[in-house]
């Protein structure tokens, strides 16, 4: 379905790299639903040299959370081979560099999209990783810096000059962040240029979001993002349109609640419990948007401080009229 490098997977949707979400208790359950392949949060190099405990949360897997890709950010060589003498203790599949983050804190220090205006260096920077890393090397990039300064088919024909095995290609500008419209036709040139597989990032909300990606730019994959966000089920609803082109339910409150709970556990597992239960709030407004009636356990949530609080009101949203949206009628 989509084979990058050595790795041939099922569905050609991907979990994307995002920061303070695709931690490990994120990764496993979108994998639960299907996702064949998935991203650590984008980790700075320079991080990586020191292993500290945020870095090592952010690098830790299992068995069952594979194949994984680690995203790394840099921008000087030197920095980069140290990242990968020190990434020798941790096993994955994919090593991703991350040219697409348009955080100023990130483009300031020429690292992230800013290195979509040079594209030079970011040649010799893949070259260098394609040369010494112990797994395939992809790369994330942005249509361009701005609107004056689309790029991305020029930058993939670089990156794969340089030996990468995939190239991912968030739609949007710098310039846009994360708002505005993707642009499918940059992403199709790009596809049509390089022979190494093209997966396309941006608004991929929905399998007709999907759908409508892989009909408009010709991509191999696809990478969802936003679009899981309290959504992990997208996955098993692109299983099955993959499959047969069938139309999935959304969980009913019985099961979203049981997915709820297990997301907390995992994520009380990885960081223990007053770690986990606060990195849990930002899940339970996903988890719970277009409830009506929430606000007040949106309150509650963001107060408890403890496992058995959070599963008590998890426990408690059957009380509420549930809004569980109709899946979508048909794909075609
Ligand atoms: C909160 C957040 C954090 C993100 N962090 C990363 C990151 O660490 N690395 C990366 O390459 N992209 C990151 N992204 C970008 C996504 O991977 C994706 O390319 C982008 O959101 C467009 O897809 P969407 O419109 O479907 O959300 C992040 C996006 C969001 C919303």
């Amino acid at each position: 379905m989509l084979a990058i490098a050595t790795l041939d997977l099922p569905l050609p949707c991907v979990l994307a790299p995002m920061s303070g979400i695709s931690d490990l208790p994120f990764r496993l359950i979108t994998r639960s639903f299907g996702a064949p392949l998935a991203f650590t949060e984008m980790i700075d190099v320079r991080a990586i040299h020191h292993k500290d405990k945020r870095t090592r949360h952010m690098l830790a897997s299992t068995p069952e959370d594979r194949p994984l890709g680690v995203q790394i950010l840099g921008n000087d060589g030197e920095s980069l081979i140290k990242a990968l003498d020190a990434l020798e203790e941790w096993d994955f599949e994919l090593l991703d560099f991350n040219a697409a983050c348009p955080t100023p804190k990130v483009t300031r220090k020429g690292k992230g999209a800013a290195l979509l205006k040079e594209p030079h260096i970011l040649k010799k920077l893949l070259g260098l990783l394609v040369e010494r890393s112990k797994v395939p090397v992809t790369v994330k990039i942005r249509a361009g810096w701005d609107h004056n300064s689309i790029n991305a088919r020029e930058v993939a024909l670089i990156a794969e000059d340089a030996g990468v095995s995939g190239i991912f290609i968030h739609g949007r500008t710098k310039a846009q962040g994360y708002s505005g419209t993707v642009d499918y036709r940059i992403i199709r040139e790009a596809k049509k240029a390089v022979k190494v597989p093209v997966i396309a990032s941006g608004d991929n909300a929905s399998v007709c979001a999907v759908k409508k990606m892989f009909d408009e730019t010709g991509c191999d994959g696809v990478v969802i993002a936003r679009g899981s966000l309290g959504n992990p089920w997208i996955f098993r609803e692109a299983v099955r349109f993959f499959q047969d082109g069938g139309v999935c339910s959304k969980p009913d409150p019985y099961e979203r609640s049981m997915i709820m709970k297990r997301h907390l556990g995992l994520s009380v597992q990885h960081y223990g419990e007053k770690k986990g239960v606060g990195n849990f709030h930002k899940f339970f407004i996903w988890y719970t948007k277009g409830l009506s009636g929430i606000k007040p356990f949106r309150d509650r949530a963001f107060r408890a401080n403890t496992l058995g609080e959070l599963l008590a009101l998890i426990d408690e949203l059957h009380t509420l009229e549930h809004s569980v949206p109709e899946p979508e009628a048909s794909y075609s």
